[in-house]
């Protein structure tokens, strides 16, 4: 018999490419959402999933949501809650929202695996100077599951994620500006300077499936409790530029400004957040550090070379969105 897969944040980049890939792959999907009435919802629907209504903030529904789960994938989203309520307050209820996650997991008897997106911390890797909330908040989610529910953490992997190549269409501040009256010239403003070392998880819509794919087929290799780390390449913050380019031929140059340049182009909140984010990368370019040998990537899991999408590839493909 097939065995069930309840996908949270389905209808959305991360859930959606764990629900399509694992319906490929032959398993049950159930996909939570808190609309079944939305586009993204019905489309699940469609292609061969079931729907269950449940949300974050109440343990309950996700208990009645996860009933007879074999895994379980989880992904929050900090930056819902930022824009209405802050970071500070983002911050703390998506670390409630991962914990609540996995207390439901935890109440479930057929559960074998857990698996939740999180984040490394920006305070652990550079220090307390570069706190970040969303990516702190995520961390402190699989601290609290590994300390509190310590037989589920032997069942959970943590699943981290690079930049999104799909950044480029979504995200305003990862966007290169045309310049007015330029025919074409377009600038990069970013507060760390173009050299800094990244991680790039490349077309998330399809890594984030073969990776979750490949964990449900070899648990022994990402538990317990590892950090399973999504990426296509790590490279200097221009190359990530340079794919833009290339893909789209246009012009554009990486211009680097301050911190406080960056919060007034965009507003301290969000502005913030990002510009710390990316300061943090440049303290500190191994995403691993403070987790060392408890970090998996994709040829620990057996992935392919062939199987990932990189940023370019995904670029050169999306060229209609740039
Ligand atoms: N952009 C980057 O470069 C980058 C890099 C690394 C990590 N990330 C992380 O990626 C995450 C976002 O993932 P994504 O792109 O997949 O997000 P997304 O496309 O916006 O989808 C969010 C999903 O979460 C569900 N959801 C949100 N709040 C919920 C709640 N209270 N109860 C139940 N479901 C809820 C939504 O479902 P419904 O609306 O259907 O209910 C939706 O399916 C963020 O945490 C971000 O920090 C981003």
């Amino acid at each position: 018999m097939a065995k069930l897969i309840v996908v949270c944040g389905a209808t959305g980049g991360l859930g959606g490419s764990v629900a399509r890939r694992m319906l490929t792959d032959g398993w049950k999907v159930r996909a939570i959402t808190r609309n079944k009435e939305s586009a993204g919802a019905k489309a699940l629907l469609e292609a061969g999933a079931e729907l269950a209504s449940a949300n974050y903030d109440h343990v309950s529904s996700l208990k009645t949501a996860f009933e007879g789960a074999n895994a379980i994938f989880g992904v929050t989203n900090f930056f819902e809650y930022m824009f209405d309520n802050g970071a500070k307050a983002a911050e703390e209820k998506e670390t409630q929202q991962i914990v609540n996650i996995a207390t439901a997991a935890n109440s479930i008897p057929t559960l074998e695996h857990l698996i939740l997106h999180t984040l490394p911390s920006a305070e652990k890797l550079a220090g307390p100077k570069y706190a970040v909330p969303h990516m702190d908040s995520k961390d402190k989610a699989a601290d609290k599951i590994k300390a509190e529910l310590p037989d589920l953490a032997k069942k959970t992997t943590f699943l981290w994620l690079g930049m999104f190549a799909s950044n480029f269409w979504a995200f305003p501040m990862m966007i290169p500006t045309e310049l007015p009256n330029s025919t074409g010239s377009h600038v990069y403003l970013q507060p760390i300077p173009a050299s800094t070392p990244i991680y790039y998880a490349g077309d998330t819509e399809t890594n984030t499936g073969a990776f979750v794919s490949a964990i449900l087929a070899k648990p022994h290799i990402s538990t317990p409790a590892k950090y399973a780390f999504v990426y296509t390449e790590q490279g200097p913050f221009s190359e990530y530029l340079q794919a833009w380019k290339d893909a789209t031929g246009k012009r554009a140059t990486f211009v680097q400004i301050s911190r406080a340049e960056y919060e007034d182009l965009w507003g301290k909140e969000i502005g913030g957040e990002l510009a710390m984010m990316l300061e943090s990368f440049a303290m500190e370019s191994d995403w691993g550090k403070a987790h060392k040998g408890h970090v998996i990537t994709a040829k620990d899991l057996g992935i392919a070379e062939g199987e990932l999408v990189g940023v370019k590839d995904t670029l050169i493909r999306e060229k209609h969105r740039l």
